[in-house]
């Protein structure tokens, strides 16, 4: 069997919750595979939020099983306020031992480079992810199994911030000595020992055996740290090859992949956004759209529906479909743009460029409509609606597998 995939398309917060949660309940393993607890994926259920971070949207799924991948940065004290909010995780939730963590520095010189960056900050998250990858990369971080020795892994730390003494200091930043750290470590090792195994593994026995296997991608495409909006971008791949090296699977293992986009576009954090509205209309899609996000309260820009980043995103990631979300946020607008192509350097350019900051969106615009709020069948969407998915399914070279109409688990129209 191979494992069919959600990934987003824009910069985040595209609606992959709600579709990850909606199709957990044909599966029976759901995946993470990058990413940390900078994601918030938020789900209702009969009235119900639930924000998730690090767990995957699948533990709504009594029967599923969720995995964190070698490819997300784990950290141990997020992850552990998470599994709080669920009673009976063992058996359930499934921990790579070779995941990085985040550890209390990783946050903290996040957080203080962002300050020194000033105006030209990137708008993290604030939760250590660049540091914390930055350190796998150049070799100097650690890995959840560690905590098996946390005495080992405490003196490795304490050297390690001795060494890089100046650094803290001139960051500001206090490190913490031998007990308290050890204290700190035994703490994490206690809760989450009993989650940690070999993910890899345990993933290919699954898909061995026929089982349903669901990976769940966090962030989107443009923010990629490769293939989006560098450098305002988040520090992993988040694009669908990401899922090969986040969960130790060969691109033979990926299945279906369904891309998951919004009927217009919204970005939070700094860098480029070509099809920003910074009017009237983008203020009424955030209201409408409770544009605010999941993990930071931050507002969230919005604009337009952009062809041009979408059709790149869908074959950068192998789209073999899209999920339309928040249709019903363009209810009630009397026209609506998309973005068709680019003006560089006074030429029409129908790719994405390198540089995303020196161009200006093309827009066509179709005709509103009234409501399309709760809509569960697509002949029931107004006639205007519908031709107005028929031109993003030809913009974008993808064809629409589904369409969401509100936060519920159950409007929605699958094609
Ligand atoms: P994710 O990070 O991609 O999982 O997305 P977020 O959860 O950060 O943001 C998407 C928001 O839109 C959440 O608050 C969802 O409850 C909400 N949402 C999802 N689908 C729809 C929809 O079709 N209509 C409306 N109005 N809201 C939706
Ligand atoms: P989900 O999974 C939207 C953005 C941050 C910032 C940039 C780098 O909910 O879609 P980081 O903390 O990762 O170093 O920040 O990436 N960002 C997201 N934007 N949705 C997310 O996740 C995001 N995760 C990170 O705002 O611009
Ligand atoms: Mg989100």
């Amino acid at each position: 069997m191979k494992a069919d995939m959600i990934v987003g398309i824009q910069w985040g917060d595209e609606g992959k919750g709600k579709i990850v949660d909606l199709m957990a309940q044909h599966y029976d393993v759901v995946c993470r595979y990058q990413g940390g607890h900078n994601a918030g994926h938020t789900i209702w259920v009969d009235g119900v939020r639930y924000a998730l971070h690090l767990i995957p949207s699948g533990i709504l799924n009594p029967k599923a099983l969720n995995v964190i991948g070698n490819g997300v940065v784990v950290c141990p004290e997020a992850l552990i306020k998470e599994m709080a909010q669920f009673d009976k995780l063992e058996g359930r939730l499934f921990v790579s031992d070779k995941a990085h963590m985040i550890l209390n520095h990783h946050i903290l010189i996040d957080q203080a480079k962002e300050k020194l960056r000033g105006a030209k900050a990137i708008g993290t998250t604030g939760r250590g992810i660049g540091p914390s990858y930055g350190s796998k990369i150049e070799r100097s971080g650690h890995r959840l199994g560690e905590l098996r020795d946390t005495e080992k892994l405490t003196l490795a730390l304490v050297e390690f911030y001795d060494e890089n003494r100046a650094l803290f200091s001139a960051l500001g930043i206090v490190t913490p000595n031998y007990e308290t750290l050890k204290k700190e470590l035994d703490g994490y090792a206690k809760v989450l020992l009993p989650f940690l195994t070999d993910t890899t593994h345990m993933i290919w026995t699954c898909l061995d055996e026929n089982k349903k296997v669901l990976l769940e991608g966090a962030q989107g495409t443009m923010l990629d740290i490769d293939h989006g909006t560098y450098p305002f971008v988040t520090s992993s791949n988040t694009i669908s090859a990401g899922a090969c090296v986040g969960l130790g699977l060969n691109p033979k293992d990926i299945g279906k992949v369904t891309g998951i986009v919004k009927a217009y576009c919204t970005r939070v954090g700094n860098g480029p956004f070509p099809t920003e509205d910074f009017g009237a209309e983008g203020d009424q899609l955030r209201e409408k759209g409770h544009e605010y996000g999941t993990s930071t309260g931050r507002a969230r820009r919005c604009g337009w529906f952009d062809a041009v980043a979408c059709r790149y995103a869908s074959r950068i990631n192998g789209c073999d479909d899209l999920a339309i979300m928040k249709l019903d946020v363009l209810d009630g607008f009397e026209s609506i743009k998309v973005c068709v192509a680019y003006e560089v350097n006074g030429k029409r350019v129908e790719t994405l460029p390198e540089d995303l900051e020196n161009l200006k969106p093309i827009y066509e615009e179709l005709p509103g409509w009234e409501s399309v709020v709760g809509c569960r069948k697509f002949e029931d969407l107004p006639e205007t609606a519908k031709t107005y998915l028929k031109r993003l399914e030809v913009l974008t070279g993808t064809k629409i597998g589904l369409i969401s109409t509100s936060p519920d688990r159950n409007d929605t129209i699958i094609l």
